[in-house]
């Protein structure tokens, strides 16, 4: 593995190509030459076709095509308003929610367009969930956080309601750390313990897919591992799309890497390809910390 990745890496870049992001990019060069060789044949669990996105008369995505592997960890990477949000909030198709926002083309879950209008849109929520940037608790106590959405989506007793809170609390890696808090406000945690009420929240809901948009930019370099971690753990049963600005998160814990650029996807393909032997100049400028 080590040889063959060797092969593939063109040249390592130079301190002057790369100024202080020359240390970096050998860090991820290193974790992937560390990395063992997993199965990464997997089939689409999300395809974008030909989806274009327009905010009033402005369009904001052109032509997107993209497949999301099913019980993998997607990132999308990009500078700062080239669409990452944009493209992420088609899928459970929150854009809806605020006027003058159109999507035209096909996002297929499981081979069926989500975008046609018989979509139920209660039900696709469900099945994709999302975490944002900031973490977002209700004004109710911890223990509510996660039981409101069960009790709107799932008629269950109270034993089962607080087994299936519990087991959410658990999976999301907080349960430890609030089980003698469970009726104070939610609120009232740490930012990095809201964000992982947050996804217990959101899994408790046994979604298939978890959008992640920057989740862990408001958070600190502890609970952002914590977070990471999570994610690793998650996959397999759940498919993941994380938005980050970090690419060294993307390399940490992505599958398969987006890059986007104006709207447009540049390039897409595995992790440890994207970031080790890029194919796309602009891919390579953007990872080597030239611009972004
Ligand atoms: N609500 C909005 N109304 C109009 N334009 C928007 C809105 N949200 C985002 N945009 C524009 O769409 C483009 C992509 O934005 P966004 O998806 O938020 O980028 P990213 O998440 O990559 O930073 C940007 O040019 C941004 O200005
Ligand atoms: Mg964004």
């Amino acid at each position: 593995m080590t040889a063959a990745l060797d092969e593939k890496m063109p040249r390592r870049f130079t301190d002057e190509e790369t100024g202080e992001e020359g240390a970096k990019i050998e860090a991820f060069l290193h974790h992937f030459q560390e990395e063992d060789e997993e199965d990464t044949v997997s089939s689409a669990k999300i395809s974008a076709r030909n989806l274009n996105f327009y905010y009033g008369d402005q369009q904001a995505l052109f032509d997107n095509n993209l497949d999301i592997a099913e019980g993998r960890i997607t990132a999308i990477i990009g500078p700062s308003g080239c669409g990452k949000s944009t493209h992420l909030r088609i899928y459970n198709r929150i854009f809806q929610l605020y006027g003058n926002q159109r999507a035209e083309g096909e996002v297929l879950l499981d081979g069926k367009n989500l975008l046609d209008s018989g979509t139920n849109l209660i039900e696709l929520r469900r099945r994709i969930g999302m975490i944002f940037q900031k973490p977002t608790p209700f004004p109710l106590s911890v223990f509510e956080n996660v039981a409101y959405g069960l009790r709107l989506h799932f008629k269950m007793p109270k034993s089962e309601l607080n087994g299936r809170v519990e087991s959410a609390l658990k999976k999301a890696a907080l349960f430890d750390e609030v089980k003698d808090k469970l009726d104070k406000p939610g609120v009232a945690l740490s930012g990095g313990q809201q964000q992982r009420l947050c996804i217990a929240r959101t899994i408790a809901l046994e979604p298939e897919i978890l959008l992640m948009d920057e989740p862990t930019s408001a958070i600190d370099p502890v609970a952002t591992r914590k977070v990471e971690e999570l994610a690793e753990e998650l996959k397999g049963n759940f498919t993941i799309v994380i938005v980050t600005h970090s690419m060294q998160q993307a390399a940490r814990i992505s599958d398969f890497t987006a890059f986007f650029y104006k709207g447009k996807i540049i390039e897409y393909g595995l992790t440890k390809e994207m970031f080790t032997n890029p194919k796309q100049k602009q891919t390579e400028d953007y990872i080597t910390g030239r611009f972004g």
